[in-house]
């Protein structure tokens, strides 16, 4: 049997080809992607897209889509997914993808590979592991049904704190009232972002920019809701923030929440959630989602006191693509197949337009 692999190219037609694929590894709690959406963040601003697609007798067999939002937490990494159709399994076909797009990815400056697999997925680390990944963090994913929201309390919440004289903002109002707004807001998000007790290294630089000035572009980057995000001011003063993108499909995400160091244990996080909650619930949000490291049991537990429920555990797991173009995970695909393996270059699809990147499947 015949496996060509063609590179990935960044339309609908080929996106409905990675959802059908992807519909084998369909996870039940997870709303599918549509292919327009993935399409859209393939094609956002800043976004950076590749991919290679297995054919059998003219039919579609596996796919590998790597994809990189335009702000990220580590600068020279892109997120990975390989999906295989079942009949076609165990005969090299995920190897062959895996290592497909090793090059267009070094050729784009990229160093690493990240790929997020379930926990109990035993047979997809495993597949990750002969590939070249090693783990480097484990995580959770945390899902809050805002319909469900009991806003009486809520607003009893957020009273509390108004009346212990914390005023919270949403960051468009933020915007309104301080010209220098992005100053305050970039230096606790810095200062939240470095206290992330995650294990595996992140770059708030390549995430927020190095500079304030590069905040409100990466901020749009991110789809960051201005109205839904907020802040919670203490005598003017930026003291804690949670930021959530724009609803698409009912689903908002949460990049970012926490106190500054010395607002902590004050109850600001706990009273700023609820004006997110009643921002989502507003909106027809249906599902609120976030990440969390495993390192960082607070977060996890406030989390929890605040109605999110774990829904599933990952492992975070990365290459280094050096490693891959030496060969130590390449050689094994050639062995197997390198009969009919016609692996056609990537660079048509590098000149199309460029976006939990490591989040499991883009
Ligand atoms: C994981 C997946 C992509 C593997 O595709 P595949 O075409 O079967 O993989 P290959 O045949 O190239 O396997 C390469 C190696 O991976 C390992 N491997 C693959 N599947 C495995 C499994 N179920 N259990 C244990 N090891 C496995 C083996 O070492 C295998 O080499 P071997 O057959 O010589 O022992 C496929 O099962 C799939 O689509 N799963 C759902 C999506 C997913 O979890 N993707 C992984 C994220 S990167």
């Amino acid at each position: 049997m015949s496996v060509v692999l063609r590179p990935m190219r960044m339309d609908l037609a080929d996106m409905r080809i990675l959802c059908n694929l992807l519909e084998f590894d369909r996870k039940e709690h997870e709303p599918m992607r549509p292919p327009q959406q993935r399409l859209e963040d393939r094609q956002a601003e800043g976004a950076t897209s590749v991919g290679t697609i297995a054919i059998c007798d003219g039919a579609p067999v596996g796919a590998v889509s790597l994809i990189k939002p335009p702000a990220d937490v580590i600068e020279t990494a892109i997120g990975i997914w390989v999906v295989v159709d079942p009949a076609h399994r165990r005969s090299g076909i995920g190897r062959r993808l895996a290592n497909a797009d090793v090059d267009a990815c070094v050729g784009l400056g990229l160093t690493r590979q990240m790929t997020v697999i379930a926990l109990g997925e035993a047979g997809s680390i495993e597949f990750a592991r002969s590939v070249g990944f090693h783990e480097v963090d484990r995580g959770y994913k945390l899902v809050f049904d805002p319909t469900r929201w009991n806003s009486e309390e809520g607003t009893r919440v957020l009273q509390a704190a108004i009346d212990g004289g914390v005023e919270f903002l949403s960051i468009n109002a933020l915007a309104a009232r301080y010209s220098d707004w992005h100053v305050q807001l970039h230096a606790l998000a810095m200062e939240i972002f470095g206290d992330i007790p995650a294990q595996m290294e992140m770059e708030s630089s390549a995430w927020i920019g190095q500079s304030p000035d590069q905040l409100a572009a990466r901020m749009n980057a991110m789809r960051l809701d201005g109205e839904g995000s907020s802040v919670a001011l203490v005598d003017g003063t930026c003291a804690a923030t949670t930021w959530v993108t724009q609803p698409r499909d009912g689903v908002c995400h949460v990049p970012l929440t926490g106190s500054g160091r010395s607002f902590r244990r004050k109850g600001l996080v706990r009273a700023l959630k609820q004006a997110t909650f009643a921002f989502c619930k507003a909106k027809g949000v249906t599902r609120l989602q976030t990440h969390q490291h495993e390192s960082n049991r607070p977060m996890l537990e406030l989390n929890k006191r605040l109605g999110f429920e774990v829904q599933s555990g990952h492992v975070i797991m990365q290459r280094d693509l050096a490693d891959c173009q030496a060969g130590s995970s390449v050689g094994r695909a050639d062995r197997r197949d390198s009969t009919n393996a016609t692996i056609a270059s990537t660079a048509a699809s590098l000149m199309g337009p460029k976006r939990p990147s490591c989040s499991g499947p883009s």
